[in-house]
């Protein structure tokens, strides 16, 4: 993310408003209070938005405290129902101090891939690390590149129409293309309020890391037990076939068997060492 402007659909209180209308959610709870989870745990969800997860764990009895560095989301998160029960903290997760130690650090939403770095990566890990109790757990999600998601991050594909209580319809689509920077997807999410004629852009840059990569900074990081969940199969036919065929084509005999059926969203499990 380097030091670059907040994406506009982070900052911008219209953008915002919007966000909890357009439908990412998916079933990533399971992932993140497995059974082992069921006792009452301190958590800490590093770029909670507009506080999805946080509310979801806070109803479920868990001490929450949720950071995200932008105001309009987490304004947006404090007025909803049971919102009192999290404390909410305006800040960096590269960069945060908290007096507080958790059992659980959780990322959910692809919030971990605002990270742009090497550094930033490290920088977020070495934090996480600091505020983990001795065996905690560190748990977030990242699209596996080789799928080249991005590919169906086109007009015809993302279009929909949003229906804001206070904004009106509001017609968004959301554009997506390498950088010139390696892992770098950069995007463009376009919204046009119809009922004023008003239309705004967000550009933002999301990471696609393979998992090598984020198994190699949690292990310098000092994280074991690292797990990767694999939440979605797909063959490398199906890759392929979704647009993937030049990075198919690109891999080794032995890359493409240890890559055949695996992962579109890794979900990533790791702990901070018991000593
Ligand atoms: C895709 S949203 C996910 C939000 C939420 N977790 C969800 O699932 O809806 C990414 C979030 O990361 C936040 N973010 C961006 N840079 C950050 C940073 N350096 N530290 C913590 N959060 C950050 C953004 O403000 C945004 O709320």
């Amino acid at each position: 993310m380097t030091d670059a402007p907040m994406p506009a659909h982070y900052a911008d209180p219209d953008l915002v408003a919007l966000y909890d209308l357009e439908g990412r959610r998916g079933d990533e709870e399971s992932f993140y209070l497995p059974p082992a989870f069921a006792r009452r745990l301190r958590v800490l969800e590093a770029g909670c938005g507009t506080g999805f997860l946080a509310l979801v764990l806070a109803g479920q009895g868990h001490k929450v405290t949720a950071l995200d560095p932008a105001t309009s989301m987490l304004a947006t998160a404090r007025a909803k129902p049971g919102a009192d029960a999290v404390t909410w903290v305006e800040g960096d997760m590269r960069a945060f101090a908290l007096p507080d130690r958790f059992d659980l650090i959780v990322l959910t939403g692809h919030a971990f891939q605002v990270l742009e770095t090497d550094a930033d990566i490290a920088a977020t890990l070495a934090c996480f690390e600091r505020h983990l109790a001795p065996g905690g757990w560190l748990t977030f999600e990242s699209r596996n590149p080789l799928v080249e998601g991005w590919r169906t991050w086109t007009r015809e594909q993302s279009a929909m129409t949003l229906e804001h209580p206070r904004l009106g319809p509001v017609e968004a689509y959301w554009t997506g293309q390498p950088s010139t920077e390696p892992e770098i997807i950069d995007s463009v999410a376009h919204y046009h309020f119809t009922r004023t004629d008003n239309r705004k852009i967000s550009r933002s840059r999301l990471r696609f890391a393979p998992q090598a990569t984020l198994v190699r900074l949690l292990t310098e990081a000092g994280f074991t037990d690292i797990e990767v969940e694999v939440t979605r199969r797909y063959s490398l036919q199906d890759v392929a076939e979704s647009g993937g065929g030049s990075a198919v084509a690109s891999l080794s005999a032995d890359e493409r068997a240890d890559i055949e059926g695996k992962f579109v969203s890794a979900f990533i499990r790791a702990r901070k060492l018991t000593l």
